[in-house]
């Protein structure tokens, strides 16, 4: 007998299977069919000291406030709207003393597509950087930053470790972004509108 909860709980092993074994060719899968085992609305982050929402970034005065780790965070609505926090630090295989640092906010609409990925579309005047990075003339201004980004798959796991779903987000390129876990559900985020500029209809926020 083939109940529908037995069918589930089938999914979750080779959902959990599939990552463990095949993690880096899972990259390659669609993974939004399969590992959909709850909604991506809620906010997500690879630790607790990265969150969208609060203060992590006021576009309004071009102002971040730095976590105390790197991490990422994104947060997503149902009703199609999501925010972009991320701190990272990244190598450069020139000259290993260049360490880059940059912390990025950004937020707007979101859609899956059809194939299973994921496109982000800002709302281009408020998205926000800063980069640090000790071998350029020029370092620590915090610029404008609009980034539409695609995701080749994303897909949700039950991390049984954790007792929390685990969120797996995979650029377009083929790179992993850092698993996130559920932070907050309904999410933290700042108003799902245009913050600053004039928005598409042309108005002032
Ligand atoms: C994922 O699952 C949720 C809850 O069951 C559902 O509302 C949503 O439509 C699903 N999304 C996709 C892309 O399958
Ligand atoms: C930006 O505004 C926030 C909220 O009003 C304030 O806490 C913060 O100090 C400001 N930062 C700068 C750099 O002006
Ligand atoms: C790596 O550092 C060199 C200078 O040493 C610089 O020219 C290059 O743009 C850097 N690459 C990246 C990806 O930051
Ligand atoms: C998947 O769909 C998106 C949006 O239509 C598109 O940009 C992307 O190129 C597609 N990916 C592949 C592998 O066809
Ligand atoms: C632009 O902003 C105005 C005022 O907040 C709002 O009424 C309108 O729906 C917005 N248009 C778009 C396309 O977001």
């Amino acid at each position: 007998m083939f109940t529908f909860s037995s069918a589930r709980t089938l999914a979750f092993a080779i959902a959990g299977a599939a990552s463990v074994a095949f993690g880096g060719v899972a990259a390659q899968a669609d993974l939004s069919s399969t590992n959909n085992i709850t909604s991506l609305a809620g906010t997500w982050s690879s630790n607790s000291h990265v969150e969208t929402g609060g203060s992590f970034c006021n576009p309004a005065n071009y102002s971040f406030t730095y976590p105390l780790t790197t991490g990422i965070s994104y947060s997503f609505t149902d009703t199609g709207f999501f925010e972009e926090a991320q701190y990272r630090f990244t190598s450069n295989a020139t000259n290993p003393k260049c360490i880059t640092a940059y912390i990025l906010w950004q937020h707007g609409k979101f859609e899956l597509n059809d194939n299973g990925s994921m496109t982000l579309y800002p709302f281009p005047s408020d998205g926000r950087i800063q980069v640090q990075d000790p071998c350029a003339a020029v370092t620590n201004l915090i610029t404008e930053y609009n980034q539409q980004t695609l995701y080749a798959d994303w897909g949700i796991t039950m991390d049984s470790t954790r007792g929390n779903y685990k969120m797996q987000l995979n650029r377009f390129d083929g790179a992993k972004m850092p698993p996130m876990w559920l932070m907050a559900n309904p999410p933290n985020m700042l108003p799902t509108q245009y913050l600053t500029g004039v928005n598409a209809s042309g108005q002032a926020a």
